[in-house]
């Protein structure tokens, strides 16, 4: 039967579709590109701006609504764009301004938004403004990042302010200054120093850097561990108090260097900046922190802060009906309509979801049916959508840092016994274009940047496009029928109790009602439906009945209701 949902919109239509007073941020389903893994226009083995230009069309293919691009800024790239050396200038192996205005400018033509991603915390080591700042106690920069003095120990050897740790867990967030004989903070890598928001020069900086983009026209921004901004200035230690978080040990308490007041508050400064131009602009929160944590940062007292920020639990919670149902239900609770959950299964740190699901495409087709019919937005990353799987890189070849670091103060085998290998290559490595030599990211013969994927001969854009059973064509058809409907892009929700096995639950808006039902379990079951038309999107083995419809073990549909 002919389903006129699943017609591909053009970009016209896309925009028509898009003008309702719901703005886009809250319906939008968001794309990461990895800029220097998308596609490489030069041939020099890493992927570029004119890359990522290139390939927009795909973008407009799978049916997304924005991407975000990691960060493509000048940078001696030891952690890959996340040290940044200037904001305002685009690294060369990337391109150039003119490349990232040309990029805001296609991006726009063809309907879709674009996110810029803004390192806050801190800058690399070796941005002029820390090379000024650690150069001595008295130069004009020298306050616009954390130095502090500490003592001695018995051997005459400086110890730090405090106990502050690093957001890599064990080692501490202070390193030693050799020319100030004073520490510096840098709250994640080494090499990443803190700047000092108490100085009101930085933010000043800051917030002129971040007009400058706003001007060029990007909607947005994913702002980089945003958690961490405002440490106590009084720099008063921590409670020591050892736990897991996340499955991860931590040492502390963070009440002094992470979500303090004055972060939320630096939020609503930020959202103000935003605001001064269309009305349109998003911040994105990369925050990690207690649930009423996260929900402070978009709204404090009535006050509105960041657009929306990332609920990471999906990426790290088990594939269980229960689990993720009572992760829903609390979102829903959470951020209540103005407010959306922001959904996410994958990112350029983590495990990628098909791994972490065991290789089993059918969850991974269970999982895309939530991420994309679920209220709020969603977040995919590069690969996703074709199923990419983590690519093993030993420990010892990361060209990623935290593997290194994490050597220092843990041996492999430990390190091999954690839920998740800290080597952030495997996820990052070229996209799958097609099975050629190169991939379809760069010229055949090239050595990327990080190794291809051994998969990339069979798992790859070209091939799957024309496969109509593919994981990417379930994604063209999720995205197309959210597209076509208002229902599933900003409609109300409500989540059913059920059987053990199965998330169900009805989105709608107006007129218009679908049900979204997923057996995440084993067995074939049986799901009560009154009313429903005719499924919408449906998968092997999937009946609907009059009253019910019985799906096989991991599945999803979508039920039209009428
Ligand atoms: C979070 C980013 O996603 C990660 O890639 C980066 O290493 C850290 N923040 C530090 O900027
Ligand atoms: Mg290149």
């Amino acid at each position: 039967m002919p389903n006129p949902a699943l017609d591909t919109p053009d970009s016209a239509s896309r925009e028509t579709a898009g003008m309702t007073s719901i703005p886009w941020w809250q319906q939008a389903v968001i794309y990461q590109v990895y800029p220097r893994s998308f596609m490489d226009s030069d041939g020099d083995g890493i992927g570029d701006l004119p890359g990522v230009i290139e390939r927009l069309p795909h973008l407009v293919d799978v049916g997304v609504d924005a991407v975000w691009l990691s960060p493509f800024f000048a940078s001696p790239q030891r952690d890959i764009g996340y040290d940044v050396a200037d904001y305002r200038s685009v690294a060369p192996e990337y391109g150039t301004v003119d490349d990232a205005q040309a990029l805001i400018d296609r991006c726009h033509d063809l309907g879709l938004k674009v996110v810029f991603d803004l390192v806050l915390n801190h800058t690399s080591d070796e941005h002029p403004w820390f090379t000024e700042s650690r150069s001595s106690r008295d130069n004009p920069k020298a306050d616009w990042y954390v130095w502090a003095d500490g003592g001695t120990n018995r051997l005459g050897r400086p110890t730090p302010p405090n106990n502050w740790r690093s957001e890599l867990v064990l080692p501490r967030a202070w390193q030693w200054g050799e020319e100030r004989q004073q520490w510096y903070l840098a709250t994640f890598l080494h090499f990443q120093p803190d700047l000092n928001w108490h100085n009101p020069e930085v933010e000043a900086e800051m917030t002129d850097m971040i007009r400058m983009w706003l001007e060029r026209g990007v909607d947005g921004f994913r702002l980089d561990i945003f958690h961490t901004i405002m440490h106590d200035a009084n720099l008063r230690p921590n409670r020591f108090r050892p736990r897991f978080r996340s499955g991860l040990p931590r040492l502390d308490d963070p009440v002094h260097t992470l979500n303090t007041d004055e972060n939320f508050a630096l939020g609503q400064r930020l959202r103000a900046v935003c605001d001064e131009f269309d009305g349109d602009r998003a911040l994105l929160g990369e925050v990690f922190g207690a649930p009423e944590e996260l929900q402070r940062y978009v709204e404090d007292e009535g006050r509105p802060g960041l657009n929306l920020v990332f609920l990471f639990d999906f990426l790290v919670a088990p594939y269980e009906a229960g689990r993720l149902r009572s992760l829903i239900a609390r979102f829903e609770r959470e951020y209540p309509a103005p407010h959306v959950p922001t959904y996410v299964l994958e990112n350029h740190d983590r495990e990628r979801s098909l791994t972490r699901l065991g290789g089993d495409e059918r969850k991974a087709r269970v999982m895309a049916a939530l991420l994309c019919t679920l209220r709020g937005t969603s977040v995919l990353y590069q690969g996703q959508e074709i199923g990419m799987t983590n690519h093993p890189i030993p420990l010892r070849e990361a060209n990623d840092p935290i593997p290194h670091v994490v050597a220092r103060w843990m041996p492999e085998w430990v390190h091999d016994c954690l839920p998740e290998r800290l080597n952030r290559d495997e996820v990052r490595v070229p996209m799958q274009w097609s099975g050629e030599a190169g991939a379809g990211f760069t010229d055949p013969g090239v050595t990327p940047w990080l190794p291809f994927h051994d998969d990339h001969g069979t798992v790859n854009v070209e091939a799957q496009t024309s496969d109509a059973d593919s994981l990417l064509n379930w994604y063209r058809e999720l995205l197309a029928l959210r597209h076509a409907s208002p229902a599933l892009r900003y409609g109300a929700l409500e989540l059913f109790d059920t059987d053990p096995d199965i998330i169900a639950y009805e989105r709608r808006h107006d007129d218009e009602r679908f049900v979204v039902v997923a057996n995440l379990g084993e067995r074939t079951v049986r799901h009560p439906v009154n009313d429903a038309q005719a499924a919408a999107l449906s998968g092997p083995r999937i009946e609907l009945r009059s009253s019910s419809v019985s799906l096989p073990p991991h599945s999803a549909t979508v039920l039209r209701l009428g």
